[in-house]
């Protein structure tokens, strides 16, 4: 049978990407937080999953306001670099998995999970960064991806306690898959960052604390936090939070954390990276 193995929480700022493709990283700027990644890019290649996947949200690139899906998964072979303005990113086409994708398509709709299918979809830095950051920069990228959205850019997005039940179903679905594959599952966006208005440029490492801290404590009085209270602590797209409780809420209860990496500031935002084994499935 299939299983995950580990989650990764982990930040996707498009200015981490344009760093790594124009060469960066190890300017004065960007040096202390690339130096974090390095430990789980290694944990992660020692690792060698059969394949991922990533939790993400899409910024108005695939779809925009003429359709907002609150859930989708990915289920196509090959998924396109987006063009978000200054073309593609110059990293691999990220490659699907099919049969397992569609296998989680049918399992989480008959489990109640009302899924948007995906057969066709460019994907954006809110997939590419976070497979940058924990891969490198790579020929082609070194495990299949099943791509799966959730809405946190139009409201009203999912709550983080539906995004948590979305996990346990993913987990749930994995779990009946016939083929012998070690699954991981990223969580993506995030941390506490707002991009616009009065608060922009806002920060709170006491909130991002917390929530990490609370990731492997206690997911389920986690994943409660209210929008507003995302809002209010994290600012508008702290929201994005949300979907690291999918990843953890498809981990088992005996999770361990095994690596954390937080530094401010990336661009507009708190960076933040977590990894988390999964012992259940050990
Ligand atoms: C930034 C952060 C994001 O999450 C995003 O999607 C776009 C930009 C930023 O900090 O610049
Ligand atoms: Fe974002």
């Amino acid at each position: 049978m299939a299983k995950i193995v580990a989650g990764i929480a982990v930040s996707h700022v498009p200015a981490i990407g344009v760093a790594m493709d124009k060469g960066m990283t190890g300017t004065p700027y960007w040096e202390p937080l690339f130096k974090g990644y390095g430990p789980a890019r290694e944990w992660l290649a020692k690792l060698a999953p059969d394949v991922a996947i990533i939790v993400y949200n899409d910024h108005a690139c695939a779809f925009s306001l003429e359709i907002i899906p609150t859930f989708l998964i990915g289920v196509a072979d090959k998924f396109p670099i987006a063009d978000e303005g200054f073309g593609p990113r110059p990293v691999p086409v990220v490659n699907g998995h099919p049969a397992l994708a569609w296998h989680l398509a049918e399992s989480l709709i008959l489990d109640e999970f009302d899924m948007t299918i995906a057969n066709e979809m460019p994907v954006d830095h809110g997939l590419t960064v976070p497979l940058s950051v924990t891969c490198g920069k790579p020929d082609a990228w070194p495990f299949p991806v099943i791509p799966l959205c959730v809405n946190v850019v139009q409201y009203p997005p999912p709550t983080g306690a539906r995004c948590y039940k979305l996990g346990m179903a993913i987990r749930r679905a994995v779990e009946k898959f016939g083929q012998d594959l070690r699954v991981v599952i990223y969580g993506t966006g995030g941390m506490s960052h707002q991009l616009q208005g009065e608060r922009a440029g806002l920060i709170n490492r006491r909130f991002d604390t917390e929530f990490l801290d609370g990731l492997t404590r206690d997911p389920v009085a986690l994943s409660k936090i209210s929008h507003t209270e995302y809002m209010r602590e994290a600012g508008s797209e702290g929201v994005e939070m949300v979907m690291w409780h999918v990843m953890r809420g498809a981990l088992g209860d005996d999770v361990a954390e095994v690596y954390r990496h937080y530094h401010v500031p990336a661009s507009n935002t708190a960076a933040g990276l977590m990894i988390l084994e999964n012992r259940s499935a050990a």
